[in-house]
């Protein structure tokens, strides 16, 4: 059998224990920690909290523990309110929007990592450059030949209604961080969420570029690695489905043979 051995940069230590808050209801957070800028290897620091002081969320604790314990503790947030995409993180080994995740959910010591299988810019902060690219790749704008109305670009209610389920999308990268396929072949397969957002157009009633997009995604690695595995679907944190999605361009790529 091949015995692997991880280089000694990739192993994650146990860090350090910070100290303690006075307090009743005191959780612990387990959080992975790496800098670049320092040449160790990554290690798991313990805070903790005193949840009495603390807002519900996963969010809130660790914005309490930058702002009170340890400034340096790096992760990305905007909007609080499960829209803006940019707390996704691995917390109790789901990937998951820090902001929308409720502490008390969680059983012990919260155990938070940043995405999985993604290069990490610092602690809790993935590189996105890949992913954003190939969202870009998609053209995820409207592609039209007839000239421009004067006014808003109309569509009937039922065609409207077709996108339901797919413009929520926040791009938080949860379902594609959690796709085997997109683990092994990220470079090349553009994983749940890309290509979620690359059916989002070609059903969009006024696009007229479907032919060309299916061109593009009719590839035996851009489209073809999802193997109906469905753990993109489990993990999206806004209840979406996008191994569907994957499903119906499959179904779209079949239906123009025909
Ligand atoms: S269905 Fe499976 S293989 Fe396909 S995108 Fe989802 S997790 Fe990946
Ligand atoms: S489909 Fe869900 S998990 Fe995937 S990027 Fe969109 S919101 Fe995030
Ligand atoms: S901070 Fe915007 S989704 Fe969590």
């Amino acid at each position: 059998m091949v015995e692997f051995t991880l280089p000694k940069k990739s192993r994650v230590k146990k860090g350090k224990s910070w100290p303690s808050p006075e307090g009743k209801r005191l959780k612990e957070f387990k959080i992975y920690r790496w800098s670049p800028d320092d040449y160790k290897n990554p290690q798991v620091d313990t805070y903790s909290v005193d949840l009495d002081k603390c807002g519900p969320m996963v969010l809130d604790a660790i914005i309490k523990i930058k702002n009170e314990q340890d400034p340096t503790l790096t992760f990305r947030r905007s909007c609080r309110e499960g829209i803006c995409g940019s707390c996704a993180m691995n917390i109790d080994g789901t990937n998951t929007l820090a902001c929308t995740k409720a502490i008390d959910e969680i059983k012990g010591a919260v155990k938070i990592y940043p995405l999985p299988h993604m290069p990490v810019v610092k602690d809790l902060v993935p590189d996105l450059t890949h992913f954003y690219a190939q969202h870009r790749s998609i053209e995820p704008w409207l592609k039209t030949e007839t000239p421009e109305p004067e006014r808003e670009w109309l569509q009937s209610p039922e065609d409207r209604e077709l996108l339901d389920g797919l413009y929520e999308c926040v791009l938080c990268a949860c379902c594609s961080t959690s796709c085997p396929s997109y683990w092994w072949n990220g470079d090349r397969y553009l994983g749940p969420a890309i290509l979620q957002q690359a059916y989002r157009w070609l059903i969009d009633s006024r696009d007229e570029a479907t032919g060309e997009r299916l061109d593009n995604l009719e590839d035996p690695f851009r489209l073809y690695r999802c193997h109906t595995i469905l753990n993109c679907t489990k993990a999206c944190p806004k209840d979406l489905n996008p191994a569907r999605s994957i499903a119906q361009v499959k179904k779209m790529l079949v239906e123009r043979q025909v």
